[in-house]
């Protein structure tokens, strides 16, 4: 199974996917990782594991579509089984969809469908809950939206600022993504 996984930022849960797979417990290839900025350490993180990186600069053009357009090509030139989202902040439009039909992965640090967008820890934070998560879906053309794959709980914890209870969030949100891409690579899914 070839995967090309999408970064915004740090890209720590693409660093447990590259972990997984040098030490042997997660058997696929990491054909690429791609961003939608320059600098990003997640694509750093893939030049120093000796994996292709690439951008495909969301700033760079003036219409969406044609972003949109030029980041399904450039993936779709690594011919990969699914396309992970490692905290890649960009809606894809129905393009990039068409050309990876359910194969386009998407972790979320709340339980879906609450808590969707760019805040989720945050907002969950916000409300109050006593309970929280991760999910990992398919994505489609909504904000947080596609069939759920697996999900996890993280207590919230009295003292909890965005940042402690993410960190939580994220150390079972790399487990749940190694084990649905593992499941998948075996056909059990
Ligand atoms: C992850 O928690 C991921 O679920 C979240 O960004 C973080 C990226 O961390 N994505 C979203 O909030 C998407 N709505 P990382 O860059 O360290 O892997």
């Amino acid at each position: 199974m070839r995967i090309v996984v999408l970064v915004s930022g740090t890209g720590s849960n693409l660093q447990a996917v590259i972990d997984a797979v040098s030490t042997g417990s997660l058997d696929l290839t990491i054909a690429a990782v791609g961003a939608d900025r320059h600098n990003t350490y997640g694509v750093e993180r893939s030049t120093a594991a000796g994996i292709d990186g690439f951008v495909v600069d969301f700033k760079s053009f003036d219409q969406r579509a044609d972003w949109n357009a030029a980041l399904t090509e450039k993936v779709a030139s690594y011919s990969p089984d699914y396309v992970v989202s490692s905290g890649f902040m960009r809606i894809v439009d129905q393009t990039f969809l068409d050309a990876f039909p359910n194969r386009y992965l998407n972790t979320h640090p709340a339980l879906l469908p609450s808590f969707p967008g760019a805040h989720g820890v945050r907002d969950a934070l916000a409300y109050g809950v006593k309970v929280t998560g991760c999910t990992v879906m398919i994505a489609d053309a909504g904000v947080d939206t596609g069939p759920i794959l697996a999900q996890a709980a993280v207590e919230v914890l009295d003292d909890d600022t965005e940042d402690t209870l993410h960190e939580r969030i994220k150390v079972k949100e790399r487990a749940l993504l190694i084990e649905t891409l593992r499941q998948l690579a075996l056909g059990d899914r």
